[in-house]
């Protein structure tokens, strides 16, 4: 029986690289029935609306969503669409693998970079309570709970275990935000404290980024809370070529979106550049996710027998490729 996945193109090069990775998925040999819903901008030029009840109607059937980039206007506008998905769905996991390809050039080369980020996907500075105290003075709430901290710790140190993995680093700023990260910090001690065959330990946030730069190969999982996670998931996209290559998920207890770390990118969006490979790598972890489990390995090391050849990489990682140039390499690799 075909498989029932909501697929949101999203914005600019969002539809590029959802059509791409959807053909991956298909020639990887899985039977899926794509529900297609618009969310974002797209959407609002459609429908009139930013986040149509149709998306949510879609996902509440499928539970499983591949949703390209959406775009969220600056200081001002609409609140962001990811934001409101996380939230109204509970995804309060946001998993981000972090993996050197092979053969890809970066400036960390030959540096063995295997890790994973956890990063609290529902509150913190997020939680988009702000106001204006009085004119040119404003208040911006972070939001941070036992219960949201001590399940993406659980989360994190559940993986760890499952996956044989050796430590993870708590990333915070309990010395400034006492009560707030201090209360996260908490949580993930208590949490540790259930795991002690894995070793944990806890890095301020800037210290945290200067030892990511210097000695990348010295981490395994990182655990944060929503605003460091977004802010180092860049950083790490960057030790590993780029935010062309990172795949994502959004995880909660019944559904699940799964999306690159990588934003809309307005300025190549619609030229046939877009590196699809972190979207790609996000179906990985969808097909995973489902049940297809040779079918995702497959997909995996089509993706990186095109690295290693390096023969068809678009232009964010050296090469000259198109987008569909490089989908039909990687679907020529596909065995
Ligand atoms: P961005 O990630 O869209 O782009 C940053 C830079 O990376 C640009 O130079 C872009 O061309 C490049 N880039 C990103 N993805 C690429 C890909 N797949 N292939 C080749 N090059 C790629 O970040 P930016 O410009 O800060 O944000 C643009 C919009 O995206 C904003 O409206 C933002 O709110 C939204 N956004 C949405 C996200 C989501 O839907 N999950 C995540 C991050 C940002």
């Amino acid at each position: 029986m075909a498989h029932r996945i909501t697929l949101i193109p999203g914005d600019g090069i969002g539809p590029e690289v959802a059509e791409a990775t959807a053909r991956a998925v298909e020639a990887a040999g899985v039977d899926v029935a794509w529900e297609r819903v618009d969310a974002g901008t797209t959407a609002l030029a459609k429908s009139g609306e930013m986040l149509p009840k149709a998306v949510f109607e879609s996902l509440a059937r499928t539970h499983v969503g591949l949703k390209g980039p959406t775009a969220t206007p600056i200081a001002g506008g609409h609140r962001s669409i990811n934001v409101a998905l996380r939230k109204k769905l509970d995804l309060y996991t946001n998993f981000r693998p972090v993996r050197m390809l092979p053969g890809l050039k970066t400036r960390f080369q030959g540096v063995p970079i295997d890790m994973f980020i956890f990063r609290e996907n529902t509150e913190d500075l997020y939680s988009g309570l702000e106001h204006e105290v009085v004119k040119d003075v404003v208040e911006s709430l972070k939001v941070i709970t036992r219960t949201a901290s001590i399940r993406i710790a659980r989360a994190t140190f559940e993986f760890a275990r499952r996956e044989g993995r050796k430590k993870v680093t708590a990333v915070h700023k309990a010395n400034i935000m006492k009560l707030s990260d201090g209360l996260f910090l908490k949580c993930c001690r208590e949490v540790a404290e259930e795991f002690k065959e894995i070793s944990y330990g806890e890095l301020i946030v800037d210290n945290a980024c200067m030892q990511l730069v210097m000695r990348p190969e010295t981490f395994d999982l990182l655990l944060l809370p929503n605003l460091y996670g977004d802010i180092v998931s860049d950083l790490a996209a960057g030790l590993v070529g780029g935010l062309g290559i990172v795949p994502g998920a959004n995880l909660g207890e019944r559904d699940a979106i799964f999306e690159a770390v990588h934003g809309s990118a307005p300025d190549i969006a619609g030229q046939g550049k877009a590196n699809p490979t972190a979207l790609m790598q996000s179906a990985v972890l969808m097909l995973a996710h489902i049940g297809e489990r040779e079918a995702s390995r497959r997909l995996q090391q089509a993706i990186e027998c095109v690295y290693a050849e390096g023969k068809s990489l678009t232009a964010d990682v050296g090469g000259s490729a198109s987008t569909t140039e490089f989908t039909t390499a990687v679907i020529s690799h596909i065995q």
